[in-house]
């Protein structure tokens, strides 16, 4: 069943049905001013941190409870109604809500007894406040006399979990105050030092272009006690009773007549945020003007377009386009941004970038964005220790040159991390190679970058030390230890057990290593590499490969881990996987262990992290029996897995298996069956049950996750094959047979590359002819010293 559709031209989600299966949600703003809304106008706003700046109130597995709510009130008879679907929840039928999730706005549309409303939620560009804009038409053909009322439900304190719990406390602290146009909420008004930490903030909600008729500062006064949402007492009777709270729940209400003749249009426009009497006063004035709500929403669809352009396709497959074009895009810059910061699943707990997370988010905005891109590699190098590891949070504050570590139990206290994880620093080589890739920009090697604790070193320094850190934690048979974990958070195989998964992204990292050394002329290096690599692969081959697959790894015991002769947990996904993209395994011995994912790991909806679930036979160290079985990394179908499962089948040319797996997990592909997935179709959640659960199919964890990025490297390199190296650019697709002809728009380098790929021969990847502006290449790569301004570049499979 399917509750909307995708509108491609206006690069929307548009959700038909409220009564969707998940929350389905947007993101408006940025960290600075952070706000998360619902198609049902649920969701939170918090300044710089979800846990710590909350500013509207949000319940978790409270069904979407509450938001930013708009009521509307017919005078002549008392009938009332919301402008989003909750929280009055008028039929469907009678009142036809549609809601438009786009690139940093949502709108909540609806027609009810002859009003038509339009809710249109945006946080201005760069700005740190949100605005509610509100368009009423009257569509019948009587004068219609309205009230309307905003609800905003403060938080008593910032700190979310203290306004939850500590009721003791939070309820004394806040009052309101109405200032004509706006109530501003003060919190511990009287400390203006600070005090136990908190200085006193004030928030504001305010209303523009139209005059206040009535107001509440009181939760409690505003809803009636036992009225609730559906339905507050001041909706009911037309208008508030103008009491602010003193200890009491506060909250922002503002209420207005409005009176519509048959096919007049009013607006008027809320406005939130966490400001100062004066500032809110002077927001508040902004937005009588009637021009500006459409060219902040235009400022803002324009900065995303723009991003998103520089990469545009064209294929047979709308989902696929539909996503490339715009959500998964948008979903990878919403990730680089915001981290695991703050969604409807994260609170906003964890202060800062995790490491392995970050870097590996980049990857997913390096072709759309590389300047950006630059800045936070950057950044994530200067979170090295000058050890060779990562600490594996990096603090919002983070301080290069002068952050403890993990050995500090300062560091452990802060952050909660007591130890290294075996992988962080090994992402650092395909980020960096694909950065460098895309614009060229060698001279990156060369840069200075400061380690987190002390001493600076270049970025191509900061790599030899990322390997030497791995090289100084080798568990047995000299192979990479497991450590606290490897990418798989529910993986301890500690000091001495091994991980093949690192062993795997070592030999990768090695090559990338190598060809930087070439470029910078370190022959001594060369040579050390290629030695390392040798013998690495030999260990590997000799240790850790069973015939038709890799193991995942040996705990501290020296037992295998993902090896046949295990009675659960015999096979797992990411050794074969990165077997493949790694370069490690030849073309015969990818072909085997891919095709044993497929027969035994793949399911409807992808390929499980690894199976049998852990049930009766973990080893210490098997988290994952922490979860049911056929959940998250307890054989669930761990999304992010995807995207390289998908790469390595593109990688060996396999076009209709990478397009498989890409359509089992693309959420746009689950549009029909939206009841079942559960979660928003226009975004990637971090896992999917497997058919080792009761509910296989069901998706979680929406927004915030790796899978949007590796999704999209999947896509990219894999099935549209393109791929830059740092020469060139290779386009070398693997796509479905049936494909017959597709085309890409690239911005390259300043350039233009509109690509054509011609598939009359019905072929899943490959290369008959290449032609560059009329001239004939005789292989897939481009030299760009071939290139000028505009391309026009035509791929023969
Ligand atoms: C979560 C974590 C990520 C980890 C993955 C697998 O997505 O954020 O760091 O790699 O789980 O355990």
């Amino acid at each position: 069943m399917k509750y909307g559709d995708f509108d491609s031209l206006n690069r929307e989600y548009v959700v038909k049905r409220p009564d969707t299966p998940g929350i389905w949600a947007n993101y408006l703003g940025s960290p600075e001013y952070g706000a998360i809304i619902s198609s049902n106008a649920g969701g939170y706003s918090f300044v710089k941190s979800g846990a710590k700046g909350r500013i509207l109130r949000y319940r978790f597995n409270d069904f979407d409870h509450p938001g930013r709510y708009l009521y509307l009130r017919d005078d002549n008879d008392g009938d009332f109604w919301s402008a989003s679907w909750l929280p009055v929840k008028k039929d469907q039928s009678l009142a036809n809500y549609v809601t438009k999730h786009g690139t940093g706005y949502t709108k909540i549309e609806a027609d009810y007894r002859g009003i038509k409303s339009e809710a249109l939620y945006y946080v201005p560009h760069n700005k740190t406040y949100e605005v509610w804009n509100l368009k009423l038409t009257n569509t019948s053909d009587k004068e219609k006399n309205l009230s309307v009322f905003g609800y905003a439900e403060f938080t008593n304190d910032s700190n979310y979990e203290q306004d939850q719990v500590n009721l003791q406390y939070t309820l004394f602290i806040t009052r309101t105050y109405f200032k004509n146009r706006f109530i501003i909420q003060t919190i511990n008004e009287n400390c203006k030092n600070a005090v136990n930490g908190n200085s006193g903030e004030s928030r504001f909600f305010g209303l523009s272009k139209q005059p206040v008729n009535s107001f509440n500062g009181d939760k409690e006064a505003f809803l009636g006690l036992y009225d609730g949402y559906e339905g507050p007492s001041a909706v009911r009777k037309g208008e508030c009773d103008n009491t602010l709270n003193y200890n009491s729940n506060a909250c922002g209400a503002l209420s207005t007549k409005i009176t519509l003749a048959p096919g007049e249009t009013k607006e008027l426009t809320f406005t939130l945020g966490q400001k100062e009497e004066a500032e809110a006063a002077s927001i508040v004035a902004k937005y009588d003007d009637a021009n500006i709500v459409e060219e902040e929403v235009n400022e803002i669809k324009k900065f995303w377009h723009d991003k998103l352009d520089n990469l545009k396709v064209d294929t047979p497959s709308k989902e696929f386009n539909d996503m490339i074009n715009t959500w998964t895009s948008y979903q990878c810059f919403i990730t680089f941004t915001w981290s695991r910061a703050a969604s409807l699943i994260y609170c906003g707990q964890r202060n800062g970038f995790g490491y392995r997370d970050t870097v590996q988010d980049i990857q997913g905005v390096i072709h759309l964005d590389p300047k950006e891109a630059k800045n936070r590699i950057e950044f994530m190098l200067s979170a090295q220790v000058n050890h060779g590891g990562a600490l594996p949070l990096v603090k919002y504050s983070h301080n290069p040159g002068h952050e403890d570590s993990p050995e500090d139990d300062s560091y452990v206290k802060e952050t909660g991390h007591p130890s290294y994880r075996a992988d962080d620093t090994l992402w650092l080589f395909p980020t960096i190679y694909k950065y460098i890739s895309e614009t060229k920009d060698l001279a990156f090697l060369d840069k200075v970058i400061p380690y987190s604790n002390s001493g600076e070193a270049t970025v191509y320094e900061h790599l030899l030390k990322a390997i030497d850190f791995t090289l100084n934690n080798l568990g047995l048979l000299d192979l990479p230890a497991g450590l606290h974990a490897d990418w798989n958070d529910c993986l301890r195989l500690g000091k001495k057990g091994v991980s093949v998964f690192v062993a795997l992204q070592l030999y990768y990292a090695y090559t990338i290593l190598s060809k930087f050394a070439e470029i910078k002329k370190d022959d001594k290096n060369v040579k050390y590499i290629a030695s390392l690599q040798d013998k690495l692969r030999k260990t590997i081959e000799d240790e850790c490969f069973e015939g038709d697959r890799f193991i995942r790894g040996i705990t501290e015991n020296g037992e295998k881990v993902g090896s046949k002769e295990n009675k659960e947990a015999s096979l797992w996904l990411n050794p074969q996987s990165w077997a493949v993209i790694s370069g490690f395994a030849d073309k015969k011995t990818s072909e085997k262990i891919l095709d044993l994912v497929y027969s035994d790991l793949n399911t409807p909806f992808g390929a499980k992290v690894m199976t049998p679930s852990f049930k009766d036979y973990p080893f210490d160290g098997a988290l994952a029996l922490l979860f049911n079985p056929g959940t998250k990394e307890n054989g669930g179908i761990f999304l992010q897995t995807q995207g390289w499962i998908i790469l390595a089948e593109a990688l060996l040319g396999r076009g209709n298996k990478a397009f498989q797996y890409y359509k089992e997990s693309s959420p746009a592909y689950q549009n029909d069956i939206a009841d079942k997935r559960h979660l928003e179709p226009y975004v990637y959640g971090q896992f999917t049950e497997s058919n080792d659960s009761p509910f296989e199919g069901r998706s979680h964890v929406h927004w915030l996750t790796g899978t949007a990025t590796t999704c999209m490297v999947g896509m990219t390199e894999g099935i549209l094959g393109l791929r830059p190296n740092l020469k060139g650019i290779c386009i070398e697709p693997a796509i479905p047979s049936e494909w017959k002809e597709f085309t890409m728009v690239k911005q390259y380098l300043g350039k233009t590359l509109n690509i054509k790929v011609l598939n009359p021969n019905g072929k899943e990847g490959g290369f008959t002819s290449l032609t560059v502006n009329g001239e004939s290449l005789p292989s897939s790569f481009i030299d760009d010293k071939l290139l000028k301004s505009e391309n026009e570049i035509i791929l023969t499979l």
